[in-house]
């Protein structure tokens, strides 16, 4: 495995697991530009090399991701597809080889959609997620207008993504976007005996099942990740929007 190229993105390897941990604690594990990157590339590579057979994201003891670093919303730049959130979002999309999900504290945003992406999520009792985009004046990014109505139907996807409430794990587990919940000091012990359980079956198994699995999403899939980019970015320039980050970014300065 190469090393990461952002300290706020580790990877390691144990035993044919390929661990990524999100590590930016003291702002909750805010994901910047470098940390896509560096997300993308770890997916990327870990995909690749033959000593990896499943690969699992982490985030930190109290705080899986807040998401987007709000910073980056400020700038009313286009989002091409060429943006490392977006090279994240298709490498989890591409990925051949299972993905496991260790959640404990919160998931906002990409935190919670790239869930959607996972193979197995296992979450903390005391965890919580939430789809806040239309709090934010934004929309589902992530192919989450598609993946999620997929995973729970319209009504539980409608509930998540237009009121945008925080969820607890449980509610998660109920609406299939999470298989377990367990204590927070469990979470990560119990996703990494499943990781090594599915490390240690045939790995071509494995992969080709994972295939049969999802070959049917991904044509619109990619689709989808195109269209919300669009409206996104249409979004994140309005007025309403701007205001409501410029609401977040200075309520510590008040
Ligand atoms: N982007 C940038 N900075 C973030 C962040 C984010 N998504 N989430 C948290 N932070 C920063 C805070 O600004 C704060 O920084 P400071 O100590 O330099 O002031 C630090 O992380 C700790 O966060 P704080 O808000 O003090 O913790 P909290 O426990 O009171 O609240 C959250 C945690 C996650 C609920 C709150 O920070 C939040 O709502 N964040 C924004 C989430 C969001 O909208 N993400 C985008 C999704 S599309």
């Amino acid at each position: 495995m190469i090393s990461s190229n952002d300290p706020h993105v580790l990877y390691s390897l144990d035993a044919g697991v390929c661990i990524i941990q999100i590590n930016r604690p003291e702002k909750k594990n805010a994901l910047t530009h470098s940390m896509y990157k560096a997300l993308a590339d770890g997916l990327k590579e870990a995909d690749a090399d033959s000593a990896v057979k499943v690969i699992l994201l982490r985030g930190t003891q109290d705080c899986f991701t807040s998401g987007n670093d709000v910073n980056d919303f400020v700038a009313s730049e286009e989002r091409s597809s060429e943006r490392p959130s977006v090279q994240f979002m298709k490498a989890l999309a591409n990925l051949r080889k299972p993905l496991i999900a260790a959640v404990n504290g919160l998931g906002i945003g990409i935190g919670t959609t790239m869930l959607m992406h996972c193979d197995l999520v296992y979450a903390a009792t005391d965890s919580f997620l939430q789809l806040p985009f239309t709090r934010l004046g934004l929309c589902p990014e992530a192919g989450s207008s598609f993946l999620a109505p997929q995973i729970m139907g319209h009504q539980r996807a409608a509930e998540l993504l237009l009121l945008g409430e925080r969820f607890s794990a449980s509610k998660a587990k109920e609406y299939g976007l999470v298989n377990e919940v367990l204590d927070s000091q469990s979470v990560l012990p119990h996703a990494l005996e499943k990781a090594h359980a599915l490390a240690a079956l045939p790995s071509e198994a494995v992969q080709t099942s994972k295939h049969l699995l999802k070959r049917n999403q991904s044509g619109p899939l990619e689709e989808t990740i195109a269209i919300e980019l669009v409206n996104f970015s249409r979004l994140l320039q309005s007025p309403e929007a701007q205001a409501i980050v410029q609401a977040f970014l200075e309520r510590k300065r008040s």
